[in-house]
């Protein structure tokens, strides 16, 4: 863990990480997860914000995968610096920001850094922060985080104006998007969960997955759902993976790329879901407590 004292983010100052909250607050700021691990998360983060650039949207991309990261793998990119970095107090945000494909900005975090994979609530509250003093022009600000439920993952989402939860037609995907959406709805998130089908064979197929999902919810859960869209169960996501791309560039008349220009369409023709006022606050307040 960081010592408090070399550390960027101390000493922290909680109200005013919470006032410039609201800068936050006027973007759509939207946290990409789904409990189960390799469910396509990280996919969809990138393409979503590259098909939403092509929408002539300004779109900032965090890795808020702060153990595993790997969304500069994915895309080739180098980078030198990255919010370890940034916590260790040896630079600034603005000096980590990568120019990504389709002029999206991509925030790197490390990976395989132990303590960069339990960071504690005042050093998130320090990462957005800064994030939330840099402050760019923007019209999205999308977060792919974690697998699983862990108090990151709570974080973001609790902070961002709309969860996508990614679900794929396994038992275990199901089980945990569930899990993930009751844990969430018990820690006080009153939004819409949009669920987004991935690696299906139709638009039937997804609609289903769906179903089951919401069948479920609204019997055990006082959650509400929405259906955001599908993604195709596409090969060649596996081949723009390995030549480190997104499928938008290397195949873009394949099934997935056209998914995701639909899914970014969907997304772009909805109005932004506001928060409950003063729920992001109380939530961040109870988790400072806590530590
Ligand atoms: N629509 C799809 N069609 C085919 N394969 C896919 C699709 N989406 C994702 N994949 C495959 O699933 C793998 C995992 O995707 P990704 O890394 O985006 O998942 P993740 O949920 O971010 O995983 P993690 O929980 O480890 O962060 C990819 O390497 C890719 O091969
Ligand atoms: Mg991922």
């Amino acid at each position: 863990m960081f010592e408090q004292n070399n550390c960027s983010i101390t000493p922290i100052d909680q109200a005013s990480s919470l006032r410039n909250m609201n800068t936050i607050d006027e973007i759509n700021v939207i946290a990409v997860t789904g409990g189960k691990g390799g469910v396509g998360k990280t996919n969809i983060a990138i393409n979503l914000s590259i098909a939403l650039a092509d929408l002539q949207r300004k779109v900032m991309l965090l890795d808020a995968d702060f153990g595993l990261s790997n969304v500069d793998v994915m895309l080739g990119l180098r980078t030198r610096k990255n919010l370890y970095h940034v916590l260790k107090n040896e630079c600034g945000i603005e000096d980590i920001i990568i120019p990504g494909p389709h002029g999206i900005q991509i925030i790197p975090a490390s990976s395989g850094i132990r303590e960069m994979a339990n960071l504690n609530a005042h050093e998130h509250m320090g990462i957005i922060d800064s994030i939330s003093h840099f402050n760019p022009t923007l019209d999205y600000f999308i977060i792919d985080t974690a697998a699983g439920i862990s108090d990151s993952v709570s974080m973001f989402t609790h902070l961002a104006n709309s969860i996508l939860v990614v679900v794929c037609d396994e038992p275990a995907s199901l089980a945990d998007a569930y899990a993930l959406i009751k844990v969430l709805s018990k820690k006080g998130v009153k939004k819409k969960f949009q669920i987004i089908t991935n690696m299906v064979e139709s638009s039937a197929h997804g609609e289903r997955l769906f179903s089951q999902l919401e069948k479920v919810s609204n019997h055990f859960l006082e959650a509400s759902l929405e259906y955001c869209g599908y993604i195709p169960n596409d090969k060649y996501i596996k081949k723009a993976i390995k030549k480190q791309k997104s499928v938008i560039d290397a195949y873009p008349s394949s099934r997935s790329s056209l998914g995701f220009a639909r899914l970014a369409r969907e997304i772009n023709n909805k109005p932004i879901p506001t928060i409950i006022s003063g729920s992001v606050e109380l939530f961040l307040e109870r988790q400072l407590s806590n530590q």
